[in-house]
């Protein structure tokens, strides 16, 4: 009966097992989980956007391979999690067609320009070290499919957020143009980064049932401190300054104290009315209609194999 579905799936939970796709799982757990893992999902695709932008005028070529790659395992993260998401049920072009509607989210971060190259650097060392933070836990996320993505992502993001690291450590060993250029980045995406562990806890409705279920494992705030303590001795080494005037180390926690972001901001983003909302959204839709062709040469290609079998 439903009771003992119910009371078998929260000992699943409860002994940190895995729910897998074909175990029962309430209706309202399978709708978190399409929800955070499409909007994971999307947001790995529209990233490929603002880096896309510094592609053609990398300042060499070892570092156009270095971007190249790095989209191109973005796009590879999108499919892993597109294909996590259906194992849920869901259709990964019903679910392209809700991020382009505009009835699905994606990461606020990317609705912000990448206006020099130097934002390459700081987008791997920042945004990629954040979604470092946020997604090592969820390797020991409830649901297998999406933990077992998490584990490769994480490796690959872990590399990500190296060449950034890199990128930066080069450019300010350059010239006083090259790292006033470094902190103008650093200025531009250091709120955004922090804004990208979403709302406040008191302000996030879902992280209580989240980490009730243990697809999150720690709250929006809780990881957003985690982020700032690693970040800024990183910050001290490359020698800028994050733009914070309340950061300072707080001997008895043990951490660092840190401003608050502006939350208003957040929610416009979140809305549709971030910099870059319309064109990030209009282009995904541009790549999608292009793409018509390719779609159905597959199809027709599948069709007569399965005919061919026959
Ligand atoms: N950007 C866009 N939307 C956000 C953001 C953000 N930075 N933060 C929160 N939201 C949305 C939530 O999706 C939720 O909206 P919804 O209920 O309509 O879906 C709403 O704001 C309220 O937030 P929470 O209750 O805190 O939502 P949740 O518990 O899902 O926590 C979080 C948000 C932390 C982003 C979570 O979904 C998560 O960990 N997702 C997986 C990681 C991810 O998506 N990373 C993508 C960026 S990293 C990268 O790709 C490089």
């Amino acid at each position: 009966s439903g009771q003992v579905l119910e009371e078998r799936f929260e000992a699943v939970i409860a002994a940190e097992q895995r729910i897998e796709p074909r175990d029962w799982m309430p209706d309202a757990y399978r709708a978190t989980l399409v929800r955070q893992i499409a909007q994971h999902a999307h947001s790995e695709i529209i990233g490929m956007q603002p880096e896309g932008n510094w592609l053609t005028r990398a300042p060499s070529l070892r570092r156009k391979a270095i971007l190249l790659a790095k989209a191109q395992d973005e796009a590879g993260h999108g499919l892993y999690l597109y294909a996590a998401a259906e194992t849920l049920g869901v259709d990964r072009s019903e679910l392209t067609e809700k991020l382009i509607s505009g009835r699905q989210k994606y990461s606020s971060i990317f609705n912000y320009p990448t206006l020099t190259f130097a934002d390459v650097g700081v987008i791997g060392w920042l945004v990629d070290g954040a979604a470092i933070c946020n997604q090592v836990p969820l390797c020991r996320c409830s649901y297998g499919p999406y933990a077992r993505a998490m584990v490769r992502v994480c490796k690959e993001e872990s590399f990500h957020q190296r060449q950034g690291y890199e990128l930066l450590m080069t450019l300010m060993r350059g010239t006083e143009e090259q790292r006033r250029m470094v902190q103008d980045a650093v200025d531009r995406w250091w709120w955004p980064s922090l804004m990208m562990f979403g709302p406040p806890d008191g302000d996030s409705p879902n992280t209580a049932q989240s980490m009730a279920w243990r697809i999150k494992r720690h709250t929006n705030d809780e990881l957003r401190q985690r982020f700032v303590d690693m970040t800024v001795p990183q910050a001290q080494h490359l020698g800028v300054t994050l733009p914070d005037p309340a950061l300072a180390w707080n001997e008895e926690r043990g951490g660092w104290d840190f401003g608050e972001p502006d939350w208003s901001e957040l929610k416009q983003v979140i809305k549709g009315q971030g910099p870059c909302n319309d064109q990030r959204v209009e282009r995904r839709r541009a790549a999608h209609e292009d793409g018509a062709w390719v779609r159905e040469a597959a199809l027709a290609y599948a069709e007569k194999q399965k005919r061919r079998e026959q």
